[in-house]
């Protein structure tokens, strides 16, 4: 049975209460509330209690950006994984290059936000991929295998992972990774989970593409069999254009 595809809009540090609420309503109204995808909206943390509400029972759910990995304490300016939760979030991007490249998260930190996460109930979007330099010196394999190998290990609940696939060169550029370059790294990612977690977690997980993605380079990126969908930055925040992706990740499946 075709993975249902998974389409997450990653809003980044974009809108305010009322830009926002004019961005959901567009999506709403071009959005056909049958369509076979789970989406998700990630918007900036201050949305995060009124979209989680707003939200409710609607097929899109809502996203954090960012976690930290302890319950609670002195830890100025972050939020805890059941905050997230209490805020009516159901997924929390881990791992994205920027909080990697701009922030310097990597390795076990990354890994510590998994496990509190996936133990406090929400479901983790897990972002790799390759700088430029690397994909051009061959790394890119390389690159995303440990990444995987640092965060994630077998003791964790798949069944509440996605991961992401984001070259780092495709992230905001306009080029996006040609659909031969997506489902190769797709299907290395795939052969990894299956190594980590088993051949059922390996045929059932979904893995996210983002980088560039575009109502134009959707369908074809869509199509390839190992990818399950789409991590949107840019694209998410006009309204139209987030709908015509997902609209490509339900034809991808006959939906
Ligand atoms: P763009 O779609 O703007 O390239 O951003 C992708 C991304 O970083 C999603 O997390």
């Amino acid at each position: 049975m075709a993975r249902r595809p998974f389409v997450a809009g990653n809003w980044k540090m974009h809108t305010t209460l009322v830009e926002a609420r004019a961005l959901m309503k567009g999506i709403r109204e071009h959005l056909s509330p049958d369509l076979a995808v789970d989406v998700a909206v990630c918007p900036p943390a201050t949305l995060l209690y009124p979209f989680g509400r707003e939200v409710d029972g609607t097929a899109i759910k809502v996203g954090a950006q960012n976690v930290h990995f302890e319950p609670k304490g002195a830890f100025t300016g972050e939020i805890s994984p059941g905050m997230l939760k209490a805020a009516g979030c159901a997924y929390v991007i881990i791992g994205h290059s920027e909080r990697r490249a701009l922030f310097g998260e990597g390795g076990d930190f990354l890994r510590k936000k998994v496990i509190a996460s996936l133990s406090e109930g929400l479901e983790v979007i897990f972002c790799v991929g390759e700088s430029l330099s690397e994909r051009e010196a061959s790394e890119t394999m390389h690159v995303v295998e440990r990444q995987m190998d640092e965060v994630l290990s077998s003791d964790m609940d798949s069944s509440r992972l996605t991961v992401a696939y984001e070259p780092v060169w495709a992230i905001g550029t306009g080029r996006n990774a040609t659909p031969e370059q997506a489902q190769e790294v797709h299907a290395f990612i795939r052969g990894k989970i299956g190594s980590i977690f088993g051949a059922e977690a390996a045929s059932n997980l979904r893995i996210q593409y983002g980088g560039s993605v575009k109502p134009g380079n959707a369908a074809g990126l869509m199509a390839c069999a190992d990818v399950d969908g789409a991590l949107v930055g840019g694209a998410c925040l006009v309204a139209e254009d987030f709908v015509s992706i997902i609209s490509a990740a339900a034809a991808s499946v006959g939906g």
